[in-house]
């Protein structure tokens, strides 16, 4: 299979419309078979759930082509069964797990000219998402619903690649108490447009968001967890029912163990905690892990000791192990890599 003529090293994270997307429709109670189709439009009602009520949720996972020339995906079944989750939480019908898996590698496999070449710095970012399509106008969930997944050829979340992020305290709230900050939601991201273009305008690169009920704890970014690294080197990460809960942290926290012999904490982090770290990073899928070396809060700094040239050694280290895992490098812990072709 030939690949696309892309300039993959520079490519940003950014959406370019490939040949396939996987359609399914839920009707009458039940979801179709679904379909590969070349069809980037969606036709829908001017009232769609979606539109009126934002009732959308949706999954971000990566396809690599490995050292040994495969194409995989990474933990697909985790982001199957957080869509169910989110999908439950929003009164919307759940996409089969099983389902969910098969349709990911074949929207994948019928892209596969897409997929960057290996050691190209670039993935191919798989987007699965469902909605609500007919009709709503009374608060409601919507009766009919499209599962989609289209892919795009990506490059780095922040541009920069790896250099440490200055990242600012926001004084808007991601989530509130019992919302819906742990699930993957549209409506999520929509009210973090505005915190986040304040923070670009301010020169900074993210936001980090403090624990909607006391604002004393760290929470998380707009579209990342956060992990820190002790001065003796203990990996530590929020513990929130307000937080998405990444693979990509929950992946690092098990190679921190069982991979580099680390000690791991998931835990309440106060902010005032910040100052005696010796690093920070942000992990997700499209972050994978970018470091932060400051943090500041209405103009007090926190200035981790990793400093701003370079990634920690430890999260550089935590990097170099994911990394090497998706890429085929290191040998991955058993069902970690779902082989596509
Ligand atoms: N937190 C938020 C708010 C996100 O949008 C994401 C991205 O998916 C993450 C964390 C990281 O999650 P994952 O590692 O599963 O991509
Ligand atoms: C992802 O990492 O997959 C995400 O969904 C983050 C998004 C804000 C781009």
């Amino acid at each position: 299979m030939e690949k696309k003529d892309i300039d993959w090293g520079n490519l940003g994270f950014g959406y370019q419309k490939t040949d396939f997307r996987f359609v399914s429709e839920y009707k009458g109670g039940k979801w179709d078979d679904g379909v590969l189709t070349e069809d980037d439009k969606i036709v829908m009602s001017e009232c769609a759930g979606v539109l009126q009520y934002a009732q959308t949720v949706f999954e971000g996972l990566k396809a690599y082509t490995t050292e040994q020339g495969d194409i995989v995906t990474f933990r697909p079944d985790l982001n199957a069964s957080r869509l169910e989750d989110s999908a439950k939480r929003l009164e919307m019908p759940p996409f089969p797990q099983d389902r969910f898996v098969e349709a990911v590698k074949k929207t994948v496999a019928a892209n596969a000219a897409y997929v960057p070449p290996y050691g190209s710095g670039a993935t191919l970012y798989v987007r699965p998402f469902m909605f609500g399509k007919n009709p709503v106008i009374g608060v409601k969930p919507a009766d009919e619903y499209e599962f989609r997944i289209f892919c795009t050829p990506v490059g780095p979340y922040f541009k920069g690649g790896v250099k440490p992020l200055t990242i600012c305290v926001s004084d808007f709230d991601r989530a509130a108490p019992h919302g819906t900050g742990h699930i993957k939601a549209g409506l999520n991201y929509a009210m973090s447009l505005h915190a986040i273009q304040t923070a670009h305008r301010n020169g900074f690169d993210e936001n980090m968001y403090l624990d909607p009920a006391t604002r004393t704890k760290v929470e998380e970014t707009g579209g990342a967890n956060f992990l820190f690294v002790t001065k003796d080197n203990t990996i530590v990460t929020p513990k929130s029912d307000s937080i998405l809960p990444s693979i990509t942290r929950r992946s690092l926290m098990y190679v921190a163990e069982h991979y580099l012999g680390l000690k791991v904490e998931q835990r309440e982090v106060a902010f005032t905690e910040l100052k005696d770290f010796a690093e920070c990073g942000l992990c997700g899928t499209a972050a994978v892990i970018s470091p932060v070396g400051k943090v500041v809060n209405h103009g007090e700094e926190v200035c981790f000791p990793s400093g701003m040239t370079e990634m920690g050694p430890v999260t550089k280290k935590l990097y170099d192990t994911l990394t090497g895992i998706q890429m085929g490098r290191l040998e991955a812990p058993e069902g970690w890599i779902c082989k596509i072709q």
